[in-house]
């Protein structure tokens, strides 16, 4: 008898944000003992599924469980968000990637999720409160109904600004116009952004005439996550680095988001024969 231990992954609660995302809490004790804030996970629902890059937003290591927010983007995402309570994923690996890189800092920190970026954030967020630093948080979407995981984020800042593009709540407009008030009332000395390219990329344009440490979360396509492959290739300050293995935060100001987005496009067509394949 094999006396491998084998690890259920089973699905223990889960909870619609918003239309087509879903927060999950699940069964992972020994990625549970050991993740920290920025690292990220590799799963797959089935056994015959694509392996897809999710970061975590939450843990509780003394019930053995990761918390995860899933957005349905094409078919795997889709068919994770059709698993319910009580079913188990076929795999996860992690902790992948570094922690984030942060410090006690003189001045305040803002932390800008958009999407699952907003879960993304709260465990950086979380460390930097108990560092001793002021942590001012910002979440951005189309409207208010698509604002994700406020008051989760709230729990762990001094202060949390809103922003919709319909000016339905808070702040009419993007994450960038927060914090661009944010920079008129007070100094800055970390930044960091997940969420949408264009969104990080809007957010170091702002910060690098001021000099802010800004950091970024980098979505690139991943297949190993363990820098093995090749796949996640970003280029930061001109040198080849692995999203996987050496972030996925990095230096928002040395990032190529130019060839960051051309890659993520890289199989656009073999996605849609998927998701076609998958209506049929
Ligand atoms: C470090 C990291 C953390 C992430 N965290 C989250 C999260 O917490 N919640 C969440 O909903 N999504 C997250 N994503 C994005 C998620 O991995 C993709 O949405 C998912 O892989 C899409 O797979 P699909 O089969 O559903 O869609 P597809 O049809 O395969 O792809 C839809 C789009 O997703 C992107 N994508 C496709 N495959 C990958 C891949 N293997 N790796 C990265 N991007 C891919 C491409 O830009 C593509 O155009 C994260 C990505 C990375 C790299
Ligand atoms: S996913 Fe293979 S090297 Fe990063």
């Amino acid at each position: 008898m094999s006396n491998r231990y084998v690890q259920s992954f089973k699905i223990l609660d889960k909870k619609e944000l918003c239309p087509n995302t879903y927060w999950y809490e699940i069964e992972a004790p020994f990625i549970a003992r050991k993740i920290e804030a920025g690292q990220f996970i590799i799963m797959k629902p089935f056994k015959k599924s694509e392996r897809i890059p999710l970061s975590i937003c939450g843990w509780d290591r003394e019930k053995g469980t990761l918390h995860i927010i899933v957005m349905s983007a094409g078919k795997t995402t889709r068919d994770l968000n059709e698993m319910q309570v009580g079913d188990c994923l076929s795999d996860i690996v992690g902790p992948l990637g570094q922690r984030s890189h942060i410090d006690k800092y003189h001045d305040a920190c803002v932390l800008i999720g958009g999407g699952y970026g907003t879960g993304a954030v709260i465990p950086t967020a979380r460390d930097l409160k108990a560092l001793g630093n002021r942590v001012i948080g910002i979440v951005g979407a189309r409207n208010k109904d698509l604002l994700l995981m406020v008051d989760e984020l709230k729990e762990v800042c001094d202060e949390v600004y809103l922003t919709t593009n319909d000016g339905s709540i808070g702040i009419e407009g993007f994450v960038t116009h927060a914090l661009e008030k944010i920079l008129e009332k007070e100094d800055i000395s970390y930044v960091l952004a997940v969420g949408p390219v264009p969104m990080m990329m809007a957010v170091t344009k702002l910060t690098e005439p001021k000099g802010i440490n800004t950091w970024v979360s980098l979505n690139a396509i991943m297949v190993d996550g363990t820098g093995m492959c090749g796949t996640c290739r970003v280029t930061v300050g001109g040198e080849t680095k692995f999203a996987c293995f050496h972030g996925p935060d990095f230096d928002g100001h040395k990032v190529d988001f130019d060839e960051l987005m051309k890659r993520q496009k890289m199989y656009v067509e073999v996605e849609k024969k998927a998701l076609e394949a998958v209506g049929k």
